[in-house]
């Protein structure tokens, strides 16, 4: 091997281990604690989004036991469940091992616009999953009442008004509301809402090792602020899920493990 060879192949090597060392080989699970004087007994959230039909049969079992050692009242899945058609059983295979837990979920930007939305929708409610499509459902886990609204992933956020959403809830009980898309944010802090569930960004697919930094996301470009974790809104909160999709459209998260996101909501101290 020549000397030049050598000036090609270390410096490729040292990035393949790079990119190697931060493939998504595992599945986090992230857990926050919420308190609310409208909780009056704990309650227990399961937030998965953009499953993407991304999963084996080996890993929708590892995930979905990952998921039931958890112990979920609940399970909440803001959108892009069901990628296109590629793979979709994967999906419907993932909610079956769910089932018997309250599930509710609202599209994603790739289920919204499929011309077999309508039957795909009542595919989800076969599987005992509460389809959102603006609309609202009161749930009662532990003497705690739960108010949770779904909007649909549609193009823009002025889709939506203020009094639109608001208009979803009926009841002063903890309202939750599942909405796929966290760069609509500022709808978000418009309404009368105690927390709003998102996914979409992936995480920022990609994260600077070391510094953990997300490097992209649709809608907001590069660097982007609202991929994952909790954010302040004044009248409520946003919680965003990284998601649970390894490789989109083939393109491998880096330094970003798919997410499974635990939530305790708790009475107020
Ligand atoms: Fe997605």
């Amino acid at each position: 091997m020549t000397k030049q060879m050598l000036e090609w192949l270390i410096p490729l090597g040292a990035a393949g281990a790079v990119v190697a060392a931060g493939l998504p080989y595992h599945t986090d699970i992230t857990t926050y604690t919420m308190h609310s004087s409208k909780i009056s007994h704990p309650v227990r959230i399961a937030l998965l989004a953009d499953f993407h039909n991304d999963r084996s049969d080996k890993g929708i079992k590892k995930l979905t036991d990952q998921i039931l050692a958890q112990k979920p009242d609940l399970i909440l899945m803001p959108g892009d469940m069901a990628e296109e058609h590629n793979h979709q059983e994967r999906t419907f295979q993932f909610l079956k091992q769910l089932e018997g837990i309250p599930m509710y979920y609202s599209t994603g930007n790739h289920e919204e616009f499929r011309w077999d939305l309508t039957p795909l929708k009542q595919r989800f409610r076969e599987h005992g999953v509460v389809v959102l499509d603006e609309k609202s459902e009161v749930i009662r886990i532990h003497e705690t009442e739960l108010e949770i609204a779904g909007i649909s992933c549609r193009m823009e956020m002025s889709d939506f008004t203020t009094e639109e959403v608001n208009a979803l809830f009926h009841t002063d009980h903890y309202r939750i509301l599942l909405s796929h898309k966290p760069n609509w944010v500022e709808l978000y802090r418009t309404i009368d809402c105690d927390l709003t569930v998102c996914g979409h960004a992936h995480g920022g697919q990609w994260h600077i090792p070391f510094l953990g930094t997300p490097v992209a996301a649709p809608s907001q470009g590069f660097f982007p602020k609202y991929t994952q974790g909790i954010h302040d809104l004044g009248r409520g909160n946003m919680l965003i899920s990284r998601g649970l999709v390894r490789h989109y459209h083939g393109i491998p998260r880096l330094y970003n493990n798919p997410e499974i996101v635990i939530l305790d909501l708790v009475p107020q101290d």
